[in-house]
């Protein structure tokens, strides 16, 4: 086993009752853990909720509970080497329970890769992923220009959950190779000199 393996955490976005989410965090997360350089681990909102009120700034979370719900994710934010986000659109932006776990964690970003996989209706999700850019850009994570998105995403993928285009394989294994990129430069650059926010 190789233990210089990426460690990638895919959020899953979606956390609305019949989402399609899922489907789509289930095919990207087949393509990582088919790589020989990465580790997959699904960071999905619906079985890790997080708190949507937030502490006074500067101070830990209010309760015990809102502890132990970050508990579940912060960990695994922070030991990732890189991150791929799979969003759907709302409203021609993201879903606020990405938005509020995006925002619960600061060093947890930091210097560190974001890819996107996006679905939608006619856009793809492609509105939602150029405003997660601008979010990003704040807490220092450098975002992946090649992503891959689902237009009508619903009629995109057979039983057995593969892709229908393979054009949209094709475009995993462009994300996913200039994601392993910027991880290996910024896992070294992180380690040989701490980023100063
Ligand atoms: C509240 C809401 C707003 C939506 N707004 C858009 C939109 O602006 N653009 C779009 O292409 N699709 C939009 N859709 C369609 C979703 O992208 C589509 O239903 C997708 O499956 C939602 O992801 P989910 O099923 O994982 O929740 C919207 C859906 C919901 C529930």
């Amino acid at each position: 086993m190789n233990d210089d393996r990426l460690r990638v955490a895919i959020i899953l976005g979606s956390t609305r009752d019949g989402r399609f989410g899922p489907a789509v965090s289930g095919w990207i997360g087949a393509h990582v853990r088919r790589r020989e350089d990465m580790t997959a681990d699904l960071v999905d909102l619906v079985e890790t909720p997080l708190p949507t009120v937030f502490p006074v700034l500067g101070e830990p979370p209010a309760s015990r509970e809102d502890a132990d719900l970050l508990a579940a994710v912060s960990p695994r934010l922070a030991a990732a080497d890189a991150f791929v986000i799979v969003t759907p659109e709302y409203n021609h932006s993201f879903p606020a329970p990405l938005k509020n776990a995006i925002d619960w964690h600061g060093t947890e970003w930091r210097a560190k890769p974001v890819g996107f996989v996006s679905y939608g209706g006619f856009s793809a999700g492609l509105r939602a992923v150029e405003q997660l850019r601008l979010v990003l850009a704040e807490l220092h994570a450098v975002t992946i220009r090649d992503g891959v998105g689902f237009q009508g995403a619903w009629s995109q993928f057979a039983p057995d959950g593969s892709a229908l285009d393979p054009a949209a394989d094709a475009a995993a294994t462009v994300m996913l190779d200039r994601l392993a990129w910027w991880a290996h430069a910024l896992r070294k650059a992180r380690a040989d000199r701490p980023y100063a926010a």
